[in-house]
Formats: C-alpha cells, sequence, structure tokens
C-alpha cells in the first residue's frame, strides 16, 4: 500500500498533539512508515528527572519493533518550529540501527518540508560490528 509523505507528516502531526512536553514545551510528532504501508507513530514523553525523557521518534520506533516490524522506509519528523528540526544524535543512532538508511521527512506545523537521508545527518555512526 503507497503512503504519500502528505499523509506520513499528518499523522506525525496529529500524534505531537499528544506529546507530554511539560518541561521543554517541545513539542515533537513522528510517523514511521514500515513494510506494507504501516504506520507507527510517537511524541516525545518527558519526565521529571529529565534523563529519562524519550524523544517522539524513539517512541516510534520501539512501537513499530514491538509490534514485530522489521522493514521501514521512511520517517516524517514535526515540530511547531518555523523551520523543520533533525533528529538529536541518540535517535539518528538508533534509527540507523534499527531502521538503516531512512529517508527523514523534517516538516512543521506551516509549510516546511525537507527531505534528507538519515546517512547524512550521521556519517559516521557507529555500529555492532566495531564491537
Ligand atoms: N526531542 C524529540 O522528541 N526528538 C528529537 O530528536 C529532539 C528532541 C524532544 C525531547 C524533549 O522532550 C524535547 O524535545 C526537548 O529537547
Amino acid at each position: 500500500m503507497e503512503v504519500t509523505a502528505t499523509r506520513l507528516i499528518d499523522q506525525a502531526r496529529q500524534v505531537r498533539q499528544r506529546a507530554h512536553a511539560p518541561y521543554s514545551r517541545f513539542f515533537v510528532g513522528s510517523a514511521l512508515e514500515a513494510d506494507e504501508g504501516r504506520i507507527f507513530t510517537g511524541c516525545n514523553v518527558e519526565n521529571a528527572s529529565y534523563g529519562l525523557t524519550v524523544c517522539a521518534e524513539r517512541a516510534a520506533v520501539f512501537k513499530a519493533i514491538s509490534e514485530g516490524c522489521r522493514e521501514f522506509t521512511r520517517i516524517a519528523i514535526v515540530t511547531g518550529t518555523e523551520v523543520g528540526t533533525p533528529p538529536c544524535g541518540a535517535c539518528c543512532q538508533v534509527l540507523w540501527e534499527l531502521c538503516g538508511n531512512l529517508e527523514v521527512i523534517l516538516a512543521n506545523m506551516d509549510t516546511w518540508i525537507e527531505t534528507v537521508q538519515l546517512a547524512d545527518l550521521l556519517p559516521r555512526p557507529f555500529h555492532a560490528s566495531f564491537s
């Protein structure tokens, strides 16, 4: 089943409304496209201890893995900023290991849409064969 970038962005915008970000007030939504057109969404979930916060991108990928998905193509990430914001380093690392060189769609709540490859955001990743 074909999933359009618009649909992916729309899903990321919707789940962003569920973000639990009382500390940063920085609300993020993401929608990860898996095989067979399945979409897994995630929002950031903060914690009073700050360090236990989970980013929207990791929430989405952990949901997908938990549901048995292993093949991924794209992720849309939506923030309420003027321009799209890339995933943090931790999320890039996790996405790289679990999803490979994803297409990353950065969007905001307005008209900003930018597409980059994960390999360009994380040019020299650590991976299991090093250890
Ligand atoms: N955040 C994400 O959800 N994704 C990112 O890639 C960057 C940061 C969240 C974590 C925290 O809840 C808030 O944004 C501010 O850093």
